[in-house]
């Protein structure tokens, strides 16, 4: 496994990918236009997936990346909040057999998954974190500003709250914050008192409804929906994302074997920091301060950086994926404990 240090930034370059990746490797996978998956050579790559290694990929989707490693020879468990997904994924990952198996639940949980509570490890662990394609496009799941649905947003059955039951019950203030922090919004607080002022006359229960309270409160300028930021903020916020990334990157140490490898896709700067500073924090054999004499031996850490930076997508799979346009690839390995 060659390490990236690039100090430019790591853009994934096709001369480091191994013989393993066909030279017809495509990113668009035959899942009948379920979900593209993102850097799927890379993925393949550093995962190291090949036969006689455990997998688990934690956010199965479409079962892309699932595809790859039961190809390449692997044995997977693949995890989904999304009941419709693992049911999409099994037939689709059927012809492997008892080598590929499910388990419905929060990534942020897997120490209750059957096949850790029995004392299995495993050699690698996927997050590709955010929602597919499917989920995005089902306008009854309520994710899009694009299409009617019901203002659902959930990701799964075990989410505590619907995209209604925070536009129709928080503070404005929460509102706001949630709008600011994890969309970016700029307009935030007027996106805030429009909501709160429309939901006294009229709750919201609908996508568009929604969508377009946003749009009359700020207005439409360039290509972008106005209520693009809000929606991701929402959905964001209505999954606890940042929460379950949170707990799954602090259980991903009982979760992997030593020397496994953890790769983390995210698409959102938020996630991105967590990652990078959990990552860098748990990476460092010493640990220093301005008042110590000396750096002290870090107790936090239990990994090697496999690449220093984060990965990035080439421009040809932009081109191909470009929902793959802000996505960054981070991996890690557990380290072995010492002699
Ligand atoms: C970007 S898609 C994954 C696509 C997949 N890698 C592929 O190749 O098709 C993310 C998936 O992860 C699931 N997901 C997101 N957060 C999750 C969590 N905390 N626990 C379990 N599943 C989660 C979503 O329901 C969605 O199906």
């Amino acid at each position: 496994m060659r390490r990236v240090d690039d100090p430019t930034g790591t853009r994934a370059a096709s001369g480091w990918l191994s013989a393993r990746v066909p030279a017809d490797f495509s990113v668009s996978t035959p899942d009948g236009g379920y979900h593209v998956s993102v850097f799927p050579a890379e993925t393949l790559e550093w995962m190291d997936a090949r036969e006689g290694r455990f997998i688990i990929d934690g956010t199965l989707g479409g079962g892309g990346h699932s595809e790859l490693f039961l190809k390449a020879g692997a044995r997977v468990l693949g995890v989904d909040r999304d009941p419709e997904a693992l049911a999409h994924a099994r037939v689709r990952l059927a012809p492997f057999g008892d080598r590929f198996t499910t388990w419905q639940g929060n990534f942020a949980d897997l120490h209750e998954s059957p096949e850790i509570r029995q004392g299995e490890r495993a050699d690698g662990l996927l997050l590709d974190l955010g929602v597919s394609s499917r989920q995005l496009d089902s306008a009854e799941r309520g994710f899009s500003f694009m299409r009617e649905g019901p203002l659902d947003m959930r990701m799964g059955p075990a989410s505590r709250h619907s995209a209604a039951d925070i536009v129709n019950a928080w503070d404005e203030a929460d509102l706001a914050r949630i709008l600011f922090q994890l969309g970016e919004e700029p307009k935030a607080r007027r996106i805030a008192a429009a909501i709160v002022k429309q939901r006294a006359s009229r709750p919201f229960t609908t996508t568009l409804q929604l969508a377009s309270c946003i749009e009359a409160a700020v207005g439409r300028h360039g290509r972008t929906h106005p209520a693009t930021r809000s929606f991701q903020a929402i959905r964001m916020a209505a999954n606890e994302e940042l929460e379950s990334l949170a707990a799954a990157l602090a259980a991903a140490p009982a979760v992997l074997k030593p020397g496994g490898h953890l790769l983390i896709i995210t698409f959102h700067s938020l996630e991105d920091r967590m990652v990078k500073r959990h990552l860098r924090h748990h990476s460092a054999p010493f640990i220093d301060d301005p008042g110590w004499p000396e750096p002290k031996p870090n107790p936090d850490y239990q990994f090697e950086l496999l690449s220093r930076k984060a990965i990035l997508p080439t421009d040809g799979e932009i081109t191909l994926n470009p929902r793959a346009r802000s996505a960054k690839l981070r991996v890690a390995r557990l380290l072995e404990p010492a002699p």
